[in-house]
C-alpha cells in the first residue's frame, strides 16, 4: 500500500493511473477501522483496478467538540488492517492539507429537507461539515466509484445529494450493508469508547429495531415508536429519535400503508456515547 500525505503527490499519482486506464474505488473514513470499513474495501476491490482509502478525522463535522476530542485514533492498527485488506493507496492528510489557508469554509450546500430531520436536526451543522470534506476529497481523489456504509443511512442520502449539487454524477455511489457484532450491535468506531457495562447494554438498539420489524402493521406508527423508545429507556439509553421513514427519500411517516419500503432509524445516547443504527423493511 502506498501512503500519501499531500494532495499534490496523490493527485499526480492518480492522474498517471487514470491515464493507464485504471478505475478508482474510494473509501473515505475517519479511521478507527473495523470490519465494516474493511467490507467497503473488499467491495471496492471487486470492481476497481485501484482502491484508495482516506483517514481524516474531519473537525468541521463534529457539532460537539468533546466528541471530536475523544474520537478514537488507531492509525498504526488502521494501516495494518488496510494493508491486509489489499487497499492500494491510503491518503492520510493533515488538517492544513484538506483545509489550506485559501480554502473557503463559507460555502453551504442546499440539502433541503434532508438537513432538517434526524441527525440534521439533532446535530446542527454536521452534514454541512460532511459535505465540505467529502466535496474536497472527491475533488482530490476523483474516483469512479464511492463506497459508503448503510449504517450512516442519512449520510448516504446526503452524499448522493452532494454529488448532484456539485455536478459529479459520474461518480457511482455504492451503499454497503451494515456489519454487526454477534449480539447485533452495529459495528462503529464509537463502540471502542463504550465501557464494559455500556457495551453490554448497547445491543438494545438492535433489539428495538427488531421489535419494530417484527411488530409493525399498517396504520398509525405512534404506538410502536413509543414502545421501542420505552425499550431503549429501560436499557439506559437517552433517545434522540426513533423514526420510521420512506426508505428512498427519508420522508418521515406517521402512517404506513403496509407496502411502502421503509427504514427505521435510531439515534440514542449511552451516557456520553451517541450510537446510531437503522433497518430497512420492505
Ligand atoms: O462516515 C464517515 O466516516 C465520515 O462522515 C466521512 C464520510 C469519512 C466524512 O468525514
Amino acid at each position: 500500500m502506498i501512503l500519501f500525505k499531500t494532495t499534490t503527490d496523490l493527485v499526480k499519482w492518480l492522474d498517471a493511473q487514470r491515464q493507464k486506464g485504471n478505475t478508482i474505488g474510494f473509501v473515505p473514513t475517519m479511521g478507527a477501522l473495523h470490519p465494516g470499513h474493511l467490507s467497503l474495501i473488499e467491495a471496492a476491490k471487486k470492481s476497481n483496478q485501484l482502491v484508495v482509502s482516506s483517514i481524516f478525522v474531519n473537525p468541521t463535522q463534529f457539532n460537539n467538540p468533546k466528541d471530536f476530542e475523544k474520537y478514537p485514533i488507531t492509525i498504526e492498527k488502521d494501516i495494518e488492517l488496510l494493508e491486509q485488506a489489499g487497499c492500494d493507496v491510503l491518503f492520510l492528510p493533515s488538517v492544513d492539507e484538506i483545509y489550506p489557508g485559501n480554502f473557503s469554509k463559507n460555502r453551504t450546500y442546499d440539502l433541503g429537507f434532508l438537513e432538517t430531520i434526524l441527525d440534521g436536526k439533532f446535530r446542527p451543522g454536521h452534514f454541512q461539515g460532511v459535505c465540505m470534506v467529502v466535496h474536497r476529497l472527491l475533488d482530490i481523489v476523483n474516483p469512479d466509484n464511492l463506497y459508503l456504509g448503510q449504517k450512516d443511512y442519512q449520510q448516504c442520502l446526503v452524499i448522493k445529494k452532494l454529488i448532484e449539487i456539485i455536478g459529479r454524477q459520474t461518480i457511482k455511489v455504492h451503499i454497503c450493508p451494515t456489519l454487526r457484532e454477534a449480539d447485533g450491535l452495529a459495528m462503529s468506531s464509537r463502540n471502542m469508547r463504550l465501557t464494559e457495562k455500556e457495551r453490554a447494554k448497547a445491543p438494545a438498539i438492535y433489539h428495538a429495531l427488531l421489535f419494530i420489524k417484527d411488530n409493525i402493521v399498517k396504520g398509525n406508527l405512534a404506538i410502536i415508536r413509543k414502545e421501542a423508545t420505552e425499550m431503549l429507556d429501560k436499557a439506559g439509553f437517552k433517545t434522540d429519535y426513533i423514526e420510521i421513514a420512506d426508505a428512498n427519500n427519508l420522508t418521515l411517516l406517521n402512517e404506513w400503508d403496509g407496502h411502502q419500503k421503509i427504514v427505521v432509524l435510531v439515534a440514542a445516547f449511552l451516557n456520553e456515547i451517541r450510537l446510531i443504527d437503522n433497518m430497512v423493511l420492505s
